[in-house]
Order: structure tokens, then C-alpha cells, then sequence
């Protein structure tokens, strides 16, 4: 990451950065649409490794309201960006332009998302000057994607799902700081392209047509509840046991969907091979994957080394990214929009 050739001035613009995250508990299906409300809880760990900045600035009367990596993006994307600033602008506001980059490929499962929206909101509220708790920064980045609510936060986060209406409960808090358990995780890349089916579509479809999805639903409490308690006894192996079948539940509820959606690829299914292999083999190792082909291991730092020669052997994995428990929202350039 360059760091920001953006086409702002530093004087009227701000600059926030932001990691991604990756669910132990995953978020899939939403209970309201519109203000962006999870069906379920989740929680997740805050990546070191993997990290956007975003510069947020007026918009110009012409051209793009959203560049990334330079390159003006529009389409779907490029318009759920401007909705986005628009409201966070409020009715009234300014007109808002943003720039984001992120060392790591966006749109193919990294949850880049996360990383972006969280980034935009706290540079926008910054440029904005205003100044909001982060439980209500978070329910902001909430609405611009789902999984931008925990990466407020650093270290392991649970967004909850809330029971109001409008969404005021919905926002994420943190369990635990990024230096009070050191955890490594590991992303085998078996794909650089872009997602077949963007979360939002895959959710939608899952949750209309899958006969699975209503057990996904009734199951997930369950499983915030083992995980909150594996957590606070820093359980490693039980942390992992409940990711794995969490995040296989997940997929099952989309190979049941009508037509079924499916994000695996042979090299997907060959890392998850790999990694049942290893925990054969005594190393403490457990996988995690989102909507894309994925794989994303969880383990002890002093195993992620092995763990990572493995995943490199794995025919089809292109290569293998490193990240620790990483740091929560950061600003760059302006004032800190959080109290
Ligand atoms: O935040 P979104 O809309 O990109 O959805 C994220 C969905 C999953 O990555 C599959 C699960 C999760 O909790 O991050």
C-alpha cells in the first residue's frame, strides 16, 4: 500500500485505517434489509496483515465518488459507495468522494469489505467533525457491510444482533484486546478473482430458498455461547472445533439452496484436507472459510510456520498470507472521531 495518492487535499480531506476480519462464528442472513441487520450474532478476529486505508474528501463535480487503487470504480459497487456517504453525510450534509486502498486483493472472500467500510466511516465521521462512541461507529459501518461493524474493534469482537427495530442494538463490542491472546491465521489463496456471488446475493438466495437455512438460524446461539466460553478459557482447540463446524454449517445451508451456491474449488477442498491432516498429525490447526474459495487457518503462532509450509504444498494454493490478532480503527490524518 502506497500510503494515498489521492486526488484530495490534506487540508479538507482525513485518512483512516482499518484491518479486516475473519468470523469464528460467521454472520450469514440478514433480519432487515434495508438498515442492514444480521439474522444472527457473530464473532471475529481482527487481522493484522490484512489492512485498507480510506481518505475521505468533498466530491468533485465531475468523475467518480469512490477510486480504488487509483481506478474509479462504479457500477453496483461504485453506487452502494456513494449511498453509503450520502448517509453518512446525513440529508442535508456534504457531498462526499472516498479513496481507499488495501494491500491485500479485493472482492475475492478477504473480507476487504470489512476493512473498506469501517475505514470510510471513520474518515467521513472525522472529516465531518463529529464525534460518536465506537458502539455507534460501528452500527454505522454496519450498514455499509455487515462485517465493517467488528472491524471497530481489534483482537476477537462479537457483533451483536440486536432486537430493536431500528438497529440501535446492533453494533460490535470486543472480547478481547489483539495483545491479550496471541493467534495466528493463515489464508491460503486458491483464487485472485473476484467472487462468483457477491455475500449480499449468496445471503439473500440462501435464506429464501435453502431448507437448511432455518437449522443454521437455530443453531447459532449455541455457538456464540461455546465460543464466548472458549475465549475467556483461551481454548484453542475448542475455539477451532466450533469455528470449523460453524463455518460448515454455513456452507451446507447454501448447497441446499435451490439452485445450490457453492464457493469451493478443488484447491479449497484440498486445504481443508491438508488441515485435517496436520491436526492427524498433532499440530493444532482449524479452518474458516467465507463466501469465496478461500481458507483461512486458525492456529498457535508457534505452529503457523508448519502450518503455512503445508498450505503452500497444497496443489492449486497460490500462495499463503500471515496475519496475527491485529489493532482496531486508526486515524492517519484528522481528528479522532471516537470518544
Ligand atoms: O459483510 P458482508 O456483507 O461482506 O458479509 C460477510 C459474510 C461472511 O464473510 C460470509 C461471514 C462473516 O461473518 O464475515
Amino acid at each position: 500500500m502506497s500510503g494515498g495518492v489521492t486526488p484530495f487535499d490534506a487540508d479538507e480531506s482525513a485518512i483512516a485505517v482499518a484491518h479486516a476480519n475473519v468470523a469464528l462464528v460467521k454472520y450469514w442472513g440478514k433480519r432487515d434489509e434495508r438498515l442492514n441487520l444480521p439474522a444472527v450474532g457473530s464473532i471475529s478476529l481482527t487481522l493484522d496483515g490484512l489492512r485498507a486505508s480510506a481518505t475521505v474528501g468533498p466530491r468533485p463535480d465531475s468523475g467518480a465518488c469512490f477510486l480504488q487503487d487509483g481506478r474509479p470504480v462504479d457500477g453496483v459497487a461504485g453506487r452502494r459507495m456513494a449511498g453509503f456517504l450520502d448517509l453518512l453525510a446525513g440529508g442535508d450534509g456534504p457531498k462526499l468522494a472516498t479513496s481507499v486502498e488495501a494491500n491485500f486483493p479485493v472482492g475475492a472472500g478477504l473480507a476487504s469489505s470489512a476493512a473498506i467500510f469501517c475505514a470510510v466511516t471513520a474518515a467521513a465521521l472525522s472529516l465531518l467533525g463529529r464525534h460518536v462512541s465506537l458502539a455507534h461507529l460501528s452500527a454505522l459501518a454496519r450498514q455499509g457491510s455487515g462485517s465493517a461493524s467488528r472491524s471497530v474493534y481489534g483482537g476477537l469482537v462479537e457483533w451483536h444482533r440486536g432486537v430493536a427495530d431500528d438497529g440501535s442494538d446492533s453494533y460490535a463490542t470486543q472480547i478481547l484486546r489483539h495483545d491479550e491472546w496471541p493467534l495466528a491465521l493463515l489464508v491460503a489463496i486458491t483464487s485472485e478473482d473476484m467472487k462468483k456471488h457477491p455475500s449480499r446475493d449468496a445471503m439473500r438466495h440462501v435464506a429464501a430458498t435453502s431448507p437448511l437455512y432455518a437449522g443454521w438460524l437455530e443453531a447459532q446461539d449455541d455457538d456464540l455461547r461455546a465460543m464466548r466460553a472458549a475465549i475467556a478459557a483461551r481454548d484453542l482447540a475448542e475455539v477451532g472445533r466450533i469455528a470449523e463446524e460453524n463455518c460448515l454449517r454455513m456452507h451446507a445451508t447454501g448447497l441446499a439452496a435451490r439452485p445450490p451456491v457453492l464457493f469451493w474449488t478443488p484447491a479449497t477442498v484440498a486445504a481443508m484436507d491438508a488441515v485435517r491432516a496436520l491436526r492427524d498429525d498433532g499440530v493444532g490447526a482449524w479452518f474458516t472459510i467465507d463466501a469465496g474459495p478461500q481458507v483461512k487457518v486458525l492456529c498457535h503462532p508457534d505452529d503457523a510456520e508448519a502450518v503455512a509450509r503445508c498450505l503452500r504444498s497444497v496443489p492449486g494454493v497460490l500462495r499463503v498470507l500471515r496475519s496475527g490478532s491485529g489493532p482496531g480503527i486508526a486515524m492517519q490524518r484528522g481528528s479522532v472521531p471516537w470518544t
